[in-house]
């Protein structure tokens, strides 16, 4: 018993977590106290045994009992110690380790909100997944119509949904949601992601664009050509970009162009479709074609993002690999 009462107060005093293990151990580890008394039984007559092992039982949970209980005491006492002095500031400033980079795509977004928010647009939005009235009926398109085998569209499963959706293969459709919701003056851009089924270097199955929609009483081919140049030119930095318009078709457009920048001198390199709002486009959304007229543009934001930081291979930007990164990101100081 003097045993017994020997290891108590050695748990009772046990200060440490560490502490306590050894006293643990001093009691029933391979050569503990314990563990000698229980070796001297293996000497003693069955019924002593039967005794004396009876009796060890009851100490060893005693003992067992009393270590538990102290060690969660001295547990919490640590978690209590450690709560209040490891405490964490968090409103200090980072350390200028591994610093970010914001995607060029991401910074070229933010560079055409900001000049076509300086010319009066605000920025409108549409779903990804799109019906297919907005993608293609509304712009113009009706079913069966060869315009539809222009872009490569990725349907929904059929059955999926009461009406085809689609992934919207332009972001032409956020003209028709923005018109249906408000009255003209109409001024916004549509900056997002839109999807085809096409791969290469020039073509990822999503990619961006960003549309811009002005519906006013007198809005006229004027207006969309110097809307254009003043972009391009703020864009691409130079006050002296050369833009030409080429007459092309869009169903959504009439008349519809195409437009080149001039590039490095010699070449003329085609950026964006526009136009002025087809009539019916403007009736579908009901707006009276005989009193607004509109002009429309769409515009490939990797295209210019290539061109203008000098990026070759399109399916680059959607690798994730932290070396292109680095270098075609733009540190978030910079944009400061
Ligand atoms: N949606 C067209 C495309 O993806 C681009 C476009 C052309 C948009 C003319 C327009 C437009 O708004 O007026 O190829």
């Amino acid at each position: 018993m003097d045993l017994k009462n020997q290891i108590l107060t050695d748990i009772e005093n046990a200060s440490s977590l560490q502490g306590l293990e050894d006293v643990r151990v001093a009691a029933f580890g391979k050569k503990g106290a314990i563990t000698e008394l229980m070796k001297d039984l293996g000497s003693k007559t069955p019924e002593e045994r039967r005794e004396m092992g009876a009796a060890f039982n009851i100490l060893k949970q005693e003992l067992t009992d009393a270590l538990d209980t102290r060690k969660q005491m001295l547990e919490e006492a640590d978690l209590t110690a450690r709560l209040t002095t490891e405490t964490l500031d968090v409103s200090l400033p980072p350390r200028p380790v591994a610093s970010g980079k914001i995607h060029p795509l991401s910074s070229v977004m933010d560079q055409i909100i900001h000049i076509f928010g300086g010319m009066g647009f605000t920025v409108a939005e549409g779903p990804d997944i799109e019906e297919d009235f907005y993608n293609f009926t509304a712009l113009n398109v009706p079913a069966e119509h060869p315009a539809r085998e222009m872009q490569d569209t990725f349907y929904l499963p059929p059955g999926a949904t009461e009406q085809p959706y689609v992934l919207r293969t332009h972001t032409s459709p956020v003209q028709i949601r923005t018109m249906l919701k408000g009255e003209p003056p109409i001024r916004i851009i549509a900056p997002g992601r839109t999807f085809r089924s096409d791969y290469d270097a020039t073509h990822t199955p999503m990619f961006h664009q960003v549309e811009g929609i002005v519906v006013d009483k007198h809005t006229h081919m004027g207006h969309l050509k110097g809307c254009l140049e003043e972009f391009c030119r703020l864009f691409f930095e130079d006050p002296a970009l050369k833009l030409r318009f080429r007459p092309s078709y869009f169903p959504f457009t009439e008349p519809s162009a195409e437009v080149d920048i001039q590039w490095k001198g010699d070449k003329w390199l085609e950026i964006l479709g526009c136009g002025m709002v087809h009539p019916n486009v403007l009736r579908n959304c009901n707006i009276d074609p005989d009193v607004y007229q509109g002009f429309a543009f769409g515009m490939g934001i990797e295209r210019i993002t290539m061109l203008k930081y000098g990026i070759e291979d399109l399916r680059l930007f959607f690798e994730s690999d932290l070396r292109w990164l680095n270098h075609y990101g733009f540190s978030v100081d910079a944009r400061e």
